[in-house]
């Protein structure tokens, strides 16, 4: 039989264990579907011998073998307290999404503590961000070298529903009008759901943990660089990814061209995969932050975006699913809320040297070792995925506020 004319079009050629005839069938219904512009990825889910493209994509973006991956993990949590950053904050304008609770409140803590001038508590309910402050706000000690005459940290709690792209951009529009600067943006809030449900144009998690997210970094980005140039400071945005973004199966990749979010969002496809869609968020996450670092690179633009790994620890963020099981890893071998977010707040004071990298315990890893980005990330797959990924995200981005993109180019 003739191969099919579309198999050598694959960029990933995945489709080696399949049979031709199957092959044949799956880029062909592919194509046409492609060509009717039409989002509909049943292709993926019903064809080939027992869905081998579907086991296929699930299997290769998974570093599940990986036992270094695995080995480091582990060592981290049992052996590794991560530490604060030996500068302080003092002067600065940081901005903490997520902070009413978690990494989040107890990083947000951190700040206080090491000297911020001003620290913005993004949050979706601003019932439990105020409660958040006053906590914060009770458990500052003055200490014995305290000057009187410094002025009190200004904590302010402002709503962000990132399920929301007009709360996003009403943030974002409120920081450029009254901050006077912005130094740091940690981008910490993030969702864990396993259950599909629709948030704007995406599922929940994609909308909340990867697109506005990333609305949010390049909507403030402009600020950001403009306190860079006033204030000759270096100026951060850290985003909290996870480890587990080396356990995310990416069967999605295999979507025509432009359609990877659309077939991450189709009903029939995630809930085949939703068990996955957390590490699948984090894994868009980190392509997306080595590509957004790789243009402001080229543009030479000032400050540091970098991302983190908190580590296992013992929040809120498995609320859905609070079995058990995750209450016997918790107690055996999480960190607390306070010990993870330490990493959060050395993201958010490391160099150059960190800009586009992936940082564990508070450290950058370099690409390649342990405990650092996926094999599939380094790929040359991965690298091309990033490049969709970014492409599809630009159009999303500029779609929902105009020119939002641009100050990256
Ligand atoms: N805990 C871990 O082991 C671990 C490991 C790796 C990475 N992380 C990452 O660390 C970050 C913080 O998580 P956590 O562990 O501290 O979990 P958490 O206690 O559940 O905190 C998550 C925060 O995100 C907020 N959030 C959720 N959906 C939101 C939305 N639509 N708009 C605005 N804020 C929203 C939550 O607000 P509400 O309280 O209102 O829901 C909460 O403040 C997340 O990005 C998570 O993926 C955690």
């Amino acid at each position: 039989m003739a191969a099919s004319p579309m198999a050598d079009e694959s960029p990933h050629k995945l489709n080696t264990n399949t049979s031709a005839s199957t092959q044949k069938a799956d880029y062909s219904h592919r194509t046409r579907d492609a060509a009717l512009g039409k989002t509909d990825f049943t292709w993926l889910t019903t064809t080939g011998n027992n869905n081998q493209n579907f086991l296929l994509g699930l299997r290769a973006t998974s570093d599940t073998s990986r036992p270094a991956q695995i080995m480091g993990a582990i060592y981290s949590q049992f052996f590794v307290t991560p530490s604060l950053p030996s500068t302080r904050f003092t002067s600065k304008t940081v901005i903490v999404t997520g902070s009413n609770t978690g990494l989040g409140l107890a990083a947000a803590r951190h700040f206080a503590e090491l000297d911020a001038a001003r620290l913005i508590l993004a949050v979706r309910n601003v019932a439990a961000g105020e409660a958040a402050k006053k906590s914060i706000l009770e458990s500052l000690v003055p200490t014995e070298t305290a000057n009187d005459t410094a002025a009190p940290i200004d904590i302010q709690v402002w709503p962000l529903d990132l399920a929301s792209y007009a709360s996003v951009v009403a943030l974002s529009a409120r920081a450029a009008t009254e901050l006077d600067r912005i130094d740091v943006l940690l981008c910490n809030a993030g969702v864990y759901t396993q259950r599909f449900r629709l948030a704007e144009q995406d599922e929940l998690s994609i909308t909340v943990n990867v697109v506005s997210t990333f609305l949010l970094v390049l909507t403030l980005l402009p600020k950001l660089c403009t306190t860079a140039g006033t204030f000759a400071t270096e100026q951060h945005v850290s985003a909290v990814t996870s480890e587990l973004h080396a356990w995310a199966p990416l069967p999605e990749r295999l979507a025509p061209e432009g359609q990877i979010f659309a077939m991450l969002s189709d009903p029939e496809v995630a809930e085949k995969v939703m068990a996955h869609r957390y590490d699948v968020s984090k894994l868009l996450q980190v392509l997306v932050v080595r590509a957004l670092a790789e243009r402001m690179t080229r543009k030479k633009m000032p400050g540091v975006l970098n991302m983190l790994t908190p580590g296992f620890c013992w929040t809120e963020i498995a609320r859905e699913s609070y079995g058990m099981g995750i209450k016997i890893a918790y107690a055996i071998m999480a960190r607390t809320a306070d010990a993870g977010s330490r990493t959060l707040v050395r993201a958010a004071r490391a160099g150059r040297q960190s800009h586009g990298c992936y940082m564990a315990d508070g450290e950058v890893v370099e690409d390649g070792k342990s405990m650092g980005v996926s094999k599939f990330v380094r790929s040359e797959e991965g690298r091309a995925v990033q490049e969709r990924v970014w492409g599809e995200l630009k159009a999303k981005l500029d779609g929902i506020r105009a020119g939002a993109t641009e100050v990256v180019g």
